[in-house]
C-alpha cells in the first residue's frame, strides 16, 4: 500500500513532467528505493558484460533519462568492485538533475540533450540503459537512436518498475522494428544489436 505522500508525488510527476527540482526528485526516487534498483541494475550490467567475448577498455556506458544518478551510482559501484574500467555517460534533458548528479560524482560525463536526438556518433556505446521515461518519446525515434549509437553486439537494458513491471507488447515491437534482437523481455528488457538481424 502506497502512502499518500508518495502517491501525491507520483501524480505530480505523471501529470506535470516537471523534474526541475532535483532534491525533490531525489527524495521521491529514494522513497521508491531506486538506489536499491540501481545496485540491481549494476549486477545485471556486470552479468551482460561477462557474456562478451572481448571487453573493450574502457567499457562505454550510456544512460539516458539519468536523473539524479542513482542508477549510475549502482552500476559504477558494481563495475568498480569487478575492476572493469568504464566511462559512464549520463544524459538527461533537465539540467538541474545533471548538475545534482555531477556534484555527487554519479557518472563521468554529463550531457544535456534529448534521447530522441542523441548528440553522439554511430557505434559508440557497449551498453545503453534507460529506465522509467517511456512516456516522454513523442517523436518515435527513440529506438532508431538506440540502434545507431550502440556498437555491434552492444546491449540495450531497460529495467521495469512500478506496479506492473513487465515489458509491453508495443515496446517489444518497437525494439524489433529498430533492428535489435530481444534477449529477454520480462522484468527487464534486454536487447542486442546484431550485425545481421533484419525483421521480415
Ligand atoms: C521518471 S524520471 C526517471 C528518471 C530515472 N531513470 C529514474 O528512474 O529515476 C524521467 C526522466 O526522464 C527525463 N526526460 C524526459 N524527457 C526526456 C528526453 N526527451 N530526453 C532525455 N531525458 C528526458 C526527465 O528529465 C527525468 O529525469
Amino acid at each position: 500500500m502506497l502512502d499518500s505522500r508518495l502517491r501525491d508525488e507520483m501524480v505530480f510527476y505523471a501529470t506535470t513532467g516537471d523534474y526541475s527540482d532535483a532534491p525533490r526528485y531525489e527524495k521521491f526516487a529514494l522513497d521508491c528505493k531506486l538506489d536499491e534498483k540501481g545496485a540491481e541494475i549494476g549486477r545485471m550490467v556486470h552479468f551482460l558484460l561477462r557474456l562478451m567475448s572481448h571487453l573493450p577498455e574502457p567499457i562505454q556506458i550510456l544512460e539516458t533519462a539519468s536523473a539524479t544518478g542513482l542508477t549510475a551510482a549502482g552500476v559504477k559501484a558494481q563495475l568498480t568492485y569487478a575492476r572493469i574500467d568504464n566511462v559512464y555517460t549520463s544524459l538527461d534533458i533537465e539540467p538541474n538533475l545533471l548538475e545534482y548528479a555531477r556534484a555527487r560524482d554519479r557518472g563521468d560525463r554529463f550531457v544535456q540533450s534529448d534521447f530522441e536526438r542523441l548528440p553522439f556518433a554511430n557505434d559508440m556505446f557497449d551498453v545503453y540503459i534507460m529506465m522509467a521515461a517511456e512516456g516522454y518519446r513523442p517523436r518515435g525515434t527513440f529506438y532508431s537512436e538506440v540502434h545507431r549509437v550502440l556498437r555491434p553486439r552492444g546491449f540495450y537494458v531497460m529495467p521495469q518498475i512500478g506496479p506492473h513491471p513487465y515489458v509491453g507488447i508495443e515496446e517489444k515491437y518497437a525494439v524489433l522494428r529498430a533492428g535489435l534482437c530481444i534477449a529477454q523481455a520480462e522484468d527487464y528488457l534486454i536487447a542486442q544489436k546484431s550485425e545481421n538481424f533484419t525483421l521480415g
